[in-house]
């Protein structure tokens, strides 16, 4: 039985870490009935940090810890405490070196968080918190680090062994197993780690960056499977070129890897440079697949790789900030699908989705913003709220700005926050800042739940030649929100006639509107 109670967590009581982590080095040693991990933290204190030498605590969940030296120093069980969920260190330096080891019985854990294992094969998944499942961690999106992963296994059981990053080593151990290691130079936070390790086939394929870089592209499934992912592949591709051309985007790493699996928590996810996705999300094949599943796997496909930029190079602050990286890549990947197919038949796929399925959310116990002010459990935040209404919110700001300003806005946030783990403000703010457009009232759509009403009238006096339309918004209370605020919404409006002249527009609601001017009316 599960006694512990479960704890709040508040926006509000948001403190920066106290340690920061610059490298992490990695070994797992795979075993059949086991894995052991050592990792290697560079730690220091956190200048930004106002506690002065704070206890160092890190997060685990379920772990075996078998190991803790400080400098190289092996701590005696009296030097730190282990509680189940966090393993502290009372006293620290300024600047150290942490060496944990644990052993983790990925054959037996069914939860799918952390590393386990599915039909043989090793595999990670680490959002939101589950790399607190393979080794002790501050788990947390703003402390990025450099990974560095060396995975040891039996090489028949266990040819194909990978990890995020580029491979820099390989070679055979004794007893008839392998090793190979990888290094990712991109900070990144815990939850975008992934190991794979199993006996996989793989397509091959590359592609020419804008700057003339050339990428290694590779699939891995299992080898039944080895004739389905000619589709993921072409979407690939396709998404790169679209990210180049529409954001300017370039691929970062020297290879971009996609693994299948059976078992799998989410639909797919974007780990550096090896996105893992649920076998469903990427296989397929004419003989089987429909149109639609043609259409959704390559949506999943750019979508996860859109994140490369818009959640790993820009990554969130904290778990309040999901819509960050989840809104505005879902809106990249709908935008996607319009251009590389109909945009007609994307836009009312996605309306009918929010409609039917968001705003029954949005009008329900379940009601949250899209950034939320609390959470007890933030896997159950991973919601449509998050994703679709947070599509878009972004959306409307494209609307707001127009395309020209919203890639202006863009290109800000991506170069002033390349390499951080930011908010949603920070978002707004780039685009702000890019467009001199106020967005101080829009900022309401993150922080109100609940789907707004307009009611519209209009009256037209013929004698002066004058129509005037009223607009009145209103937001249903929803669990914890009431008397809430009208929120700057985008509103378009075309008027005809058949004689037509300049016409005069009065919005009383103009603080929370901002209309096109229509070039004509009905006179
Ligand atoms: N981060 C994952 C995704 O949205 C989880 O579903 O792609
Ligand atoms: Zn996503």
């Amino acid at each position: 039985m599960r006694t512990e109670q479960p704890k709040t967590i508040r926006l509000s009581e948001y403190k920066v870490p106290a340690y920061l982590v610059d490298t992490v080095d990695l070994r797992f040693e795979l075993f059949d009935d086991g894995a052991r991990v050592h990792s290697t933290l560079s730690v220091r204190l956190n200048p930004e940090s106002s506690e002065v030498s704070a206890p160092l605590a890190l997060d685990g969940d379920s772990l075996k810890l078998e190991k803790v030296a400080l400098n190289g120093k092996e701590l005696a069980a009296g030097d730190y405490e282990e509680t189940g969920k966090q393993l502290v260190i009372a006293k620290v330096p300024d600047q150290f070196e942490l060496t944990v080891v644990t052993w983790l019985e990925p054959q037996n854990n069914t939860r799918l968080e952390g590393l386990y294992r599915s039909s043989g094969m090793f595999c990670t998944q680490c959002e939101a918190e589950g790399f607190r499942c393979i080794t002790y961690f501050p788990d947390r999106p703003d402390v990025m680090a450099r990974y560095r992963t060396r995975i040891e296994a039996d090489k028949s059981a266990c040819p194909v062994l990978l990890s995020n990053g580029n491979d820099v080593d390989q070679g055979d151990l004794e007893n008839g197993r392998h090793f190979v290691t990888w290094e990712d130079p991109f900070p990144k936070p815990s939850y975008l780690f992934a190991l794979v390790a199993g006996d996989l086939v793989e397509k091959q394929d590359t592609f020419t960056t804008c700057s003339g870089r050339d990428i290694d592209l590779r699939i891995f499934v299992e080898p039944r499977n080895a004739t389905k992912c000619e589709h993921a592949m072409d979407s690939l591709k396709r998404a790169m070129r679209w990210d180049e051309e529409v954001y300017g985007r370039e691929y970062d790493l020297d290879i971009f890897m996609i693994v299948a699996v059976d078992d799998f928590n989410m639909g797919a996810m974007e780990n550096k440079g090896l996105n893992i996705f649920n076998s469903s999300c990427v296989l397929a094949s004419q003989e089987t697949a429909t149109d639609l599943a043609f259409q959704r796997i390559e949506s999943i496909v750019a979508h996860e790789y859109f994140h490369n930029w818009s959640g790993n190079r820009v990554t969130c602050r904290d778990w309040f900030q999901l819509s960050l990286k989840e809104g505005f890549t879902v809106f990249r990947d709908s935008t996607f699908s319009a251009d590389v197919g109909s945009p007609t038949v994307k836009r009312i796929e996605n309306v009918t989705l929010l409609r039917t399925a968001q705003f029954a959310e949005d009008a329900g116990p379940m009601a949250h913003p899209i950034r939320p002010a609390s959470y007890m459990e933030i896997t159950n935040f991973y919601t449509l709220t998050i994703y679709e209404k947070g599509a878009e919110v972004v959306r409307m700001i494209h609307t707001l700005l127009g395309p020209e300003l919203f890639r202006k806005g863009s290109d800000l946030y991506f170069e002033r926050h390349d390499g951080q783990a930011v908010t949603t403000d920070d978002f707004v703010k780039a685009m702000e800042d890019a467009s001199g457009r106020d967005l101080t009232q829009f900022r309401l759509w993150y922080e109100q739940a609940g789907t707004p009403v307009l009611k519209v009238s209009d009256e037209y006096d013929a004698e002066q030649g004058v129509y005037r339309l009223t607009i009145q918004q209103s937001i249903p209370d929803t669990p914890g929100q009431t008397d809430k605020k009208p929120q700057h919404i985008p509103f378009a409006l075309g008027l005809l006639g058949a004689v037509v002249k300049p016409c005069r527009l009065f919005l009383k609601a103009v603080r929370m509107l901002r209309a096109r001017q229509p070039s004509a009316c009905l006179s």
